[in-house]
């Protein structure tokens, strides 16, 4: 095992102006004609930002077990790739996740008018997730220190291109799109069997109060970290000594990061990049 070489980390590229790398743009002739299906629900999420914790609840809401769920753009050689996943899938409805920004997203699922939740989180600690997630997965480009991780992230210079430019994407989208229900991590965090419900009657689910409760219990974080499906215990690239991928689940974990300076910095940046959105987030609850 010690001797087994990971695959070193792979480069940053533009790719329709937006930073990518190759295990997401591979497969692009199969995913921008990816043939999406009325019943789908695609998952859609800037990495870090909540995308395992909402598909397990739909899985839960749906399948009551966790499936393979294809990551669409996704083409890492070792397996199938998302898009012969999804393909394959038997299951009504499909559920499929993207990190993909809104103007990526291939076309059919708006054609098909399919029904998506699009997961947001604050920037602040979508950063620190992302930077410890990078540090531990090798699939990822070479974070840097903390300082330097951070001047990527807020120049857009991160896989999947500016966290910026894709939540307030997204949200535009909500705005003419009304199969989408644009969700929080705050939200999740603070009474997540309200969220639950949000989702329930979104899909037109009548799932039980009872049901619902149970679901509630068993995605809490606690519970989730003990779960070998979904704490990714399993994935060869990511290496858990360095940093869990079930880490800490908390709202306001920036502040145990952000200097200051870099605290005033962020804020700036912000102000100015998210000028012409209305979305709003919250960095504590
Ligand atoms: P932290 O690194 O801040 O702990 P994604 O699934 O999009 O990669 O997001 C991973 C982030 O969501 C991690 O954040 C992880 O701990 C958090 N997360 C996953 N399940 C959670 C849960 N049940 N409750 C709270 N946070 C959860």
């Amino acid at each position: 095992w010690s001797s087994m070489k990971l695959p070193s980390r792979p480069e940053l590229f533009d790719f329709e102006g937006v930073s990518m790398v190759h295990y997401f743009t591979d497969n692009w002739e199969k995913v921008k004609n990816f043939q999406a299906r009325p019943d789908d629900i695609l998952i859609a999420t800037y990495p870090k930002a909540g995308t395992t914790w909402v598909s397990y609840i739909l899985d839960l809401l749906y399948f009551v077990m966790m499936l393979q769920m294809p990551f669409l753009e996704s083409c890492f050689k070792v397996i199938a790739s998302g898009t012969e996943l999804a393909d394959n899938l038997t299951t009504s409805p499909r559920l499929i996740k993207t990190h993909l920004p809104v103007q990526l997203v291939p076309k059919s699922f708006w054609e098909q008018n399919s029904r998506i939740v699009y997961v947001a989180r604050n920037g602040k600690d979508n950063a620190v997730s992302y930077f410890h997630f990078d540090r531990m997965n090798m699939g990822e480009p070479e974070p840097g220190d903390w300082n330097t991780f951070l001047q990527k992230f807020i120049e857009g210079k991160k896989v999947f291109g500016p966290w910026y430019d894709h939540v307030s994407g997204w949200w535009e989208k909500k705005q003419t799109y009304s199969n989408l229900l644009y969700m929080f991590y705050e939200d999740l965090v603070e009474d997540t069997g309200r969220e639950v419900e949000r989702l329930c009657s979104f899909l037109g689910l009548s799932t039980s109060v009872e049901e619902r409760e149970k679901i509630t219990k068993g995605v809490q974080f606690d519970a989730m970290k003990q779960n070998k499906m979904t704490n990714y215990s399993t994935i060869p690239v990511m290496d858990f000594k360095i940093s869990p991928f079930m880490r800490k689940g908390k709202v306001g974990d920036w502040k145990n990061h952000f200097t200051v300076a870099q605290n005033e910095q962020f804020d700036e940046v912000y102000k100015q990049k998210m000028k012409n959105t209305t979305v709003k987030f919250r960095t504590e609850i």
